[in-house]
């Protein structure tokens, strides 16, 4: 039988990363002892209290059956309380937040709720790949908007144009941006929430990385300022503040009807995320976050071992004030596949091409601070081997 994967499938772009996952292991099998800082998969365990309310969770036969499409009441109520103590933000529990099976399937199925086939999605160059995926998937048209240094890695919205505004239907902004690990400021927010309702656009904001932050900088959440409950939706996971990637679980907030028309879709796709999960997703809202401080001393430990290692070899790279990446440029004359490439065969480190980003991300690097401040020493060691 031919067997023909549809069209939509087809429109996807290339996954770059597979080469270089192949490559990895190809390196691995010879023996290299690889230090793998490629993927933003946090190395510590979830922290001992959120595993103990899983576990009494898990007992309990109530947690067994399907659950609630929305999420538990008492999760959305947990998680607006959270806001409204993080952000000073005012939220309905049960008509302004959702539970998602971790932020990512609501990110991936926000499209289908609100995007025609045709329709214009600005999405940033470089960004976690899931906007323009997702936009495809619904039959959408990504537009790249590039995060270039001189603006501080933010779309710049004055030179955007005007045509293209007009036809936009959502705008997808991601601060602690992922993968360059520049931050937004309230100033910022504010542009981008008067531009989209002139313009009526649809602003997601992927908020994913605001409880991972340094030096007591608090990074604030598009939903503080004026309008954006009117025009956006801001996704949120516990996935890096608490260690939870494997588990599943985050929400979204925001616009009432942008927040049922994410329900209306999912209550199609999927049966919610699992209420013990959810019920420990609540014990890490609620509890002491002196984990989160503990680990966000961790990572900025690391970030002064890989920062000021790369910065020895005189590699372009800013101290992150949040997020657990580290941005570098490349050394002139190479491509960012090139130099990823090099690192692995000839160094045995794991990086990720910022071209696998976006086009925008040509030129960078990103490396992940997830291996402890030893292993990163060793990785500069090996780098400052190469003669960059
Ligand atoms: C920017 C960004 N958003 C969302 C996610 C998805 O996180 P999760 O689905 O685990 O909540 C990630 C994961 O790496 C990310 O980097």
């Amino acid at each position: 039988m031919n067997i023909e994967r549809a069209e939509r499938l087809q429109k996807l772009p290339p996954y770059l990363f597979q080469e270089l996952d192949r490559l990895r292991d190809q390196v691995r099998a010879r023996g290299v002892d690889i230090i793998d800082l490629g993927v933003g998969d946090p190395d510590q365990p979830t922290p001992p209290h959120i595993i103990e309310a899983l576990n009494a969770a898990a007992q309990d036969p109530r947690t067994h059956k399907y659950p609630a499409y929305s999420g538990l009441s008492r999760f959305r109520e947990v998680a607006a309380d959270w806001y409204k103590r993080r952000f000073d933000v005012d939220l309905i529990p049960n008509q302004e937040v959702i539970t998602l099976i971790g932020s990512k399937e609501g990110l991936a199925h926000f499209p289908l709720a609100f995007v025609n086939p045709g329709d214009v999605v600005l999405t940033p160059s470089p960004a976690y790949p899931v906007y323009k995926g997702s936009t495809i998937l619904a039959g959408g048209v990504p537009v790249e908007m590039p995060l270039r240094k001189e603006n501080g890695f933010l779309p710049d919205l004055a030179a955007m144009d005007s045509a293209l505004l007009q036809k936009a239907k959502v705008m997808v902004i991601n601060y602690p941006n992922n993968p360059t690990a520049a931050c937004a400021d309230l100033e910022f927010y504010e542009r981008v929430a008067a531009l989209a309702k002139k313009h009526e656009i649809i602003v997601v904001s992927d908020a994913a990385y605001t409880e991972m932050a340094y030096d007591g900088y608090r990074p604030p959440s598009f939903m503080q300022v004026a309008g954006a409950r009117e025009v956006g939706i801001e996704f949120h996971s516990l996935s890096k503040t608490y260690n939870m990637t494997g588990w599943r679980i985050g929400f979204a907030v925001g616009n009432a009807q942008l927040v049922a028309g994410l329900g209306q879709v999912k209550s199609q796709i999927d049966s919610g995320a699992f209420d013990a999960v959810q019920l420990a997703g609540i014990t890490a809202l609620t509890a002491s976050q002196d984990c989160v401080a503990q680990m966000n001393q961790l990572y900025a430990g690391r970030r002064e071992v890989l920062v000021k290692g790369l910065q020895g070899l005189g590699l372009e790279v800013e101290r992150p004030k949040a997020t657990f990446y580290v941005w570098c440029g490349v050394p002139a004359g190479q491509t960012s596949t090139d130099f990823c490439r090099k690192l692995l065969e000839e160094a045995g480190v794991v990086s990720t091409p910022g071209v696998g980003f976006g086009s925008a991300g040509e030129g960078y690097v990103r490396f992940a601070l997830t291996v402890d401040e030893a292993r990163l020493q060793e990785a500069v060691d090996r780098l400052a081997g190469l003669g960059l």
